[in-house]
């Protein structure tokens, strides 16, 4: 039997894959199927592998700590690893305060933790979330996140307390409005008619927002409105969880997106690329809040476990070491150059943005209504993937491809992928006509 007829007797309908694809072996940015053909890895395993994939030092440092210990749970007793990494996270985290870190295994439990530490320092039971927003799959994750199909259907009743207010998400303003004219309509919206008509601050916890929404399609809030929620948080002591999941760990060029807009975030959730690929999330938080948790009241069997979190703290060393950061904007500038052509030359091109190496192109199948395309999308992306591209999709209609290529990339590499992307759009605008 092939895997794929293995995979459909035993794994289950709801786990899809979107590459009919078996992947065999990774290095950097290339992957290699089983019959032998080489792909180049714009995906990063979902913005996962920012140092590529199985990179050699990663492998020693895992190796290292496998042979000496590799599982004790931190709530039987303490491990360096765990508490190296809660130091270093604390240490870097940009909330202006002392902090400390609880670890944990995915994205999701970090944002369901995050949301406990809230609502214990502040005493108060509402969240708020945004339209187009992705937190996770677990109950609390899922409610909060922003978007119905395909992940919260048919899974009502959702978590009580948890309120949505749009996105800024400027392409498509939900108000029909235009940035910056607008005036902020859309924090306006938030501060009147979710804080207001729906909720009363002082019951709020926190606002639960991504700084640069990452499966919603790339979508960067315009400064002022960070700064301007900020602002309005603090006059209500509301928190800002900052949910760093996929826009974090230097992906935009600053280890933290949120640094882009000179705010201090109260609470952060990290995961993803924290350890390369190893399954690791952390919160991180002023200190005070943070302790505000009762003891036992965080924890798990994995969380922080010895391998994923000293292989973390090697990722922390290789930001400054091997320059990701400027890596990031090097390869967003390349990226930008290149999709501003796309956008110019191509009418299924509506919007192209993004922040640091995070750049998404959206299309559309006419770019005065913005009608969106995801049957043209899912057309680029098998045209990429015959020709060796491996690419990843994203957004709330399935229209947008969002470029996650690990940092350390070859430029050569990067400049061959892009190729590749252009001629695929091209085959695809030239059949759609
Ligand atoms: C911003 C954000 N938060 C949370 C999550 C959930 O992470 P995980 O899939 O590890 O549970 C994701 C995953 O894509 C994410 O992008």
């Amino acid at each position: 039997m092939s895997l794929s007829e293995l995979r459909d007797l035993y794994v289950s309908r709801g786990i899809a894959t979107l590459h009919p694809l078996t992947v065999v072996r990774g290095k950097n940015a290339r992957l290699y199927a089983d019959d032998g053909t080489e792909y180049i890895d714009f995906t990063s395993g979902i913005g996962v592998v920012n140092l590529g994939h199985c990179d050699d030092e990663l492998i020693a440092v895992a190796e290292e700590q496998l042979r000496r210990l590799w599982h004790v749970c931190f709530a039987v007793a303490q491990y360096e690893p765990y508490v190296r990494l809660a130091e270093r996270l604390s240490e870097i985290a940009p909330t202006g305060s002392r902090n400390k870190a609880a670890l944990f295994n995915s994205g999701a439990e970090a944002v369901e933790n995050a949301v406990k530490v809230a609502k214990l320092s502040t005493g108060r039971p509402f969240v708020i979330s945004f339209l187009n927003s992705f937190h996770g799959r677990t109950y609390l994750a899922l409610t909060a996140t922003g978007k119905y199909q395909p992940y919260k259907f048919g899974l009502e009743p959702f978590m009580p307390n948890v309120l949505h207010a749009p996105y800024p998400y400027c392409y498509r303003c939900p108000f029909s409005a235009s940035y910056p004219d607008c005036g902020l309509t859309c924090l306006d919206y938030l501060k009147r008619w979710v804080f207001g008509a729906q909720v009363s601050p002082e019951r709020v916890a926190a606002v639960l927002l991504e700084p640069v929404q990452g499966e919603g399609g790339f979508v960067v809030p315009p400064l002022d409105y960070v700064r301007e929620l900020r602002s309005f948080l603090d006059q209500h002591g509301v928190l800002l969880i900052d949910d760093e999941i996929q826009a974090g760990i230097g992906r935009t060029g600053k280890v933290f997106a949120i640094e882009h807009f000179g705010v201090e975030p109260d609470v952060i959730t990290l995961g993803k690329a924290l350890a390369n690929g190893l399954p690791i999330s952390a919160v991180v938080g002023r200190s005070m809040l943070m302790d505000a948790v009762h003891p036992m009241g965080l924890g798990t069997t994995f969380g922080g476990n010895p391998i994923a979190a000293a292989v973390a703290c090697k990722v922390l060393d290789a930001i400054g070491e091997r320059r990701l950061l400027e890596r990031a904007v090097r390869i967003g500038e390349i990226v930008a150059a290149r999709f501003d052509l796309l956008a110019e030359r191509f009418e299924i091109v509506g919007d192209v943005r993004g922040l640091g190496a995070m750049r998404a192109v959206e299309f559309v199948r006419n770019r005065r209504t913005k009608e969106p395309a995801a049957s043209v999308t899912e057309a680029v992306i098998e045209t990429a993937r015959r020709k060796g591209l491996i690419l990843l999709k994203g957004g709330l209609y399935g229209n947008v491809i969002r470029l996650h290529p690990p940092l350390t990339i070859e430029e050569g590499l990067l400049e061959e992928g892009l190729n590749r992307l252009e001629e695929s759009i091209d085959e695809v605008q030239r059949q759609a006509r």
